[in-house]
């Protein structure tokens, strides 16, 4: 029996991991999970307490008390949500309740996972993974684009100070700190526009799979 593929897909903030996973998984006919959306509805419970994201008990009391319409709410892609996610994401206790989920997903029907931990913690074991990074100017750009597009008013600095610091934190933490896995294809994104991306993506994946 061959087991159900997973695509692993981890790297930075705003690198481009959820067009191209979105992609991936259309072309694969495979489910597709936003993992990053889990830990921002986790954060987003504990900004509604106005709770401490890194207050460890509370956020692992809210990632336990997740519930599936929390994923739904329209307030999780904000630049304060990113901010709590990160906050609650280096908290062990959030982390190990999460794991269960993101493994179901996947093992159900195979998977496009994107995220920062997906080929290093949840699925060690995916045959396929990429570390998808671009320069943080690059990445910066784009997530102020697409906060302009949805009306924001941050400058471009303010939106590269708060990836930056955002990426020191899930790169610096003591639990499923974001790297690459030892097998994880590299993409750089900074100079491939979406559909240069996924045609990369593809043929990294094709030569893997044989
Ligand atoms: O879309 P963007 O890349 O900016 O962020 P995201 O993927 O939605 O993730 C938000 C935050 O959740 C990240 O900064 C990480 O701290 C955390 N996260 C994580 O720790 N592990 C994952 N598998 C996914 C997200």
């Amino acid at each position: 029996m061959t087991r159900p593929l997973i695509v692993a897909i981890d790297g930075p903030a705003a690198a481009g991991k959820g067009t191209l996973a979105r992609r991936l998984a259309a072309e694969l006919g495979l489910p597709y999970l936003d993992t990053g959306l889990l830990y921002r509805a986790v954060g987003r419970r504990v900004l509604d307490r106005e709770g401490d994201p890194k207050d460890a008990a509370m956020a692992e009391a809210e990632a336990r008390a997740l519930h599936p319409a929390d994923l739904d709410r329209a307030d999780l892609r904000s630049a304060e949500a990113a901010m709590a996610a990160s906050g609650v994401a280096a908290v062990p206790g959030v982390r190990a309740a999460l794991l269960a989920f993101q493994r179901s997903f996947g093992q159900a029907r195979g998977a496009v996972l994107d995220g920062r931990d997906i080929g290093t913690v949840v699925f060690p074991e995916a045959p396929v993974k990429f570390f998808v990074t671009a320069s943080p100017e690059a990445r910066a750009r784009r997530r102020w684009l697409e906060q302009q597009a949805g009306g924001g008013t941050a400058t471009l600095a303010e939106v590269e100070a708060d990836v930056r610091r955002r990426d020191d934190q899930d790169a610096h933490r003591s639990v499923a700190p974001m790297l690459p896995a030892a097998d994880a294809m590299l993409l750089d994104t900074t100079a491939l526009d979406a559909d240069a991306a996924f045609a990369a993506a593809l043929a990294q994946l094709r030569a893997r799979l044989g």
